[in-house]
C-alpha cells in the first residue's frame, strides 16, 4: 500500500511517501519520497525551539513540502498523486501542541478529499515515539519487493530498545514488534536535552548534539571526571539534570573552558569538557542497556531517536553487542533525527494492528 506520512511534532516539517508491504512478521518499506524542511535557522537565535514560531513555519512549509512530495519527481514513479494513496499517517503526539495541530489539521483536510475517491483509505494517527522505535526496520534492505527481512523475528526478539531524543530517554524490552514493556525512562532531562544545554553553556549553536560530538573529537574524554547519574541504581531509570549542573559548575569555575573565549588553551579545555560530558552521558546509556540485555537475555539491541546519530554511542553499543554475540540495529544515518519516513513505518504497523488513535494533537502521549 501507498502511505503519505506527515510529521510536525517539533521543528521539522517532514513528509514522506512509502510503499509498505508484508505482514507484522515481516513488514517491508520502499521509500518513494522523503522531504524534510528544517526550521533550525529560525529557532537558532532563541537557543531552542519556540512553539509558536514552529507552528508558523509548519503552516508555511506544509503546502510547499506536500507539493514537492506529491507533485514532484517522487510521485511520478508510482502514480497519479494524492488520490492514489491508501493511507495518510500523521504524528498526533507527543510533541509541541501548536506544532502537532498543524500536521493533524493538514492531514484531516487531505483525507477529506482522499476519502471521497477511495472509501477504503485510512487516516492513521501515529505516536512519534513509535516512529523512532520502529525506525530500526529501515536498516533492512528494501531495494526489491521480495528482499528478505534483515533478521528473522526468532533471532530478533526479545530485544532491548533504547530511544534517545531531545524529549525522551526510554529503555524498553520488546517481546515482539507489538509487545513491549517500559523498563525505565528519564526522571528529569532527556539525554538530547542535556546535549543541547551543555552546548549552549559552551556557546555552541542549537541543536547541540552534533556540535558536542564535533568538539568532543578534539578533546580527551577522560580529562574531567563528570558524574554518571544513577549508573549503579538498580532501576532502569535515567537522570541527566545533575550531570548538566556539574558541567555548569565546572564552567563557572573554569571560565577559560568556553571555546569562544578565544585562546588556544580555552579551545582545548572546551573540547575536553565536551568530550568528558559526552563520555559520562553515553556511559550511563550503554551500561544500563547492556545490563538490561543480560538480565532479559535479549537477542538484539535497537537504538533510535536523534541521539542515535551520535557516532560514539553507536560504536560503543556495537562493541558491546559483539561481545555479547547479539545484533545491534540502528536506523541509517538519515533516519535518527525526526523524519517523515519513520512516521510512515509506524503508521503501517498501526494500520496492520487496526489501532485507531484519536486524530487530535496529544502533546503528552506516551508509549
Ligand atoms: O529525535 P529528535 O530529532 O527530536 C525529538 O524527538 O526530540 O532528537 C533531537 C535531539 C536533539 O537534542 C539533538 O541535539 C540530538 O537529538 N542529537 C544528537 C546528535 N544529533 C542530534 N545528540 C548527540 N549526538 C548527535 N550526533
Ligand atoms: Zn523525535
Amino acid at each position: 500500500m501507498h502511505i503519505l506520512a506527515i510529521e510536525t511534532s517539533c521543528d521539522e516539517t517532514a513528509l514522506a511517501l512509502l510503499e509498505a508491504t508484508g505482514a507484522l512478521s515481516a513488514p517491508r518499506f520502499k521509500i518513494l519520497g522523503n522531504v524534510i524542511s528544517s526550521q533550525i535557522e529560525v529557532h537558532r537565535p532563541w537557543g531552542g525551539v519556540v512553539p509558536n514560531l514552529a507552528k508558523r513555519e509548519h503552516l508555511k512549509n506544509l503546502p510547499i513540502v506536500f507539493e514537492e512530495i506529491i507533485g514532484g519527481p517522487a510521485s511520478h514513479s508510482w502514480g497519479p498523486g494524492l488520490l492514489a494513496l491508501d493511507a495518510i499517517a500523521v504524528t498526533v503526539g507527543p510533541g509541541l501542541e501548536p506544532a502537532l495541530w498543524t500536521g493533524v489539521n493538514f492531514a484531516k483536510e487531505l483525507y477529506k478529499n482522499l476519502k471521497k475517491k477511495n472509501k477504503k483509505s485510512k487516516l492513521v494517527g501515529v505516536n512519534h515515539l513509535e516512529g523512532h522505535l520502529y525506525s530500526f526496520l529501515l536498516a533492512q534492505k528494501t531495494e526489491t519487493p521480495n528482499s528478505k527481512f534483515l533478521i528473522p523475528n526468532s533471532r530478533l526478539f526479545p530485544a532491548i530498545a533504547l530511544i534517545v531524543s531531545g524529549g525522551h530517554t526510554i529503555l524498553l524490552k520488546m517481546d515482539s514488534l507489538t509487545k513491549w514493556k517500559k523498563l525505565g525512562e528519564t526522571r528529569d532531562d532527556a539525554v538530547g536535552e542535556a546535549f543541547d544545554k551543555v552546548a549552549k553553556m559552551l556557546d555552541l549553536p542549537y541543536p547541540g548534539g552534533p556540535e558536542i560530538q564535533r568538539l568532543a573529537k578534539q578533546g580527551n574524554p577522560h580529562a574531567i571526571e563528570f558524574p554518571r547519574p544513577m549508573i549503579h541504581d538498580k532501576s532502569y531509570d535515567f537522570s541527566y539534570s545533575g550531570l548538566k549542573t556539574s558541567v555548569l559548575y565546572y564552567l563557572r569555575d573554569h571560565k577559560e573552558a568556553r571555546p569562544l573565549a578565544g585562546s588556544r588553551v580555552s579551545q582545548e579545555l572546551g573540547a575536553d569538557v565536551a568530550a568528558s560530558f559526552q563520555e559520562a552521558a553515553l556511559e550511563v546509556l550503554v551500561t544500563k542497556t547492556v545490563r538490561a540485555t543480560k538480565e532479559y537475555k535479549s537477542k538484539s539491541i535497537f537504538l533510535s531517536g536523534g541521539v542515535a546519530a551520535n557516532v560514539s554511542l553507536r560504536e560503543k553499543l556495537e562493541i558491546e553487542s559483539k561481545k555479547l554475540k547479539i545484533s545491534f540495529i540502528a536506523p541509517p544515518m538519515d533516519f535518527n533525527t525526526d523524519n517523515g519516513v519513520m512516521i510512515g513505518v509506524a503508521g503501517y504497523i498501526s494500520y496492520l494492528r487496526k489501532k485507531n488513535r484519536r486524530i487530535t494533537a496529544q502533546a503528552n502521549l506516551s508509549l
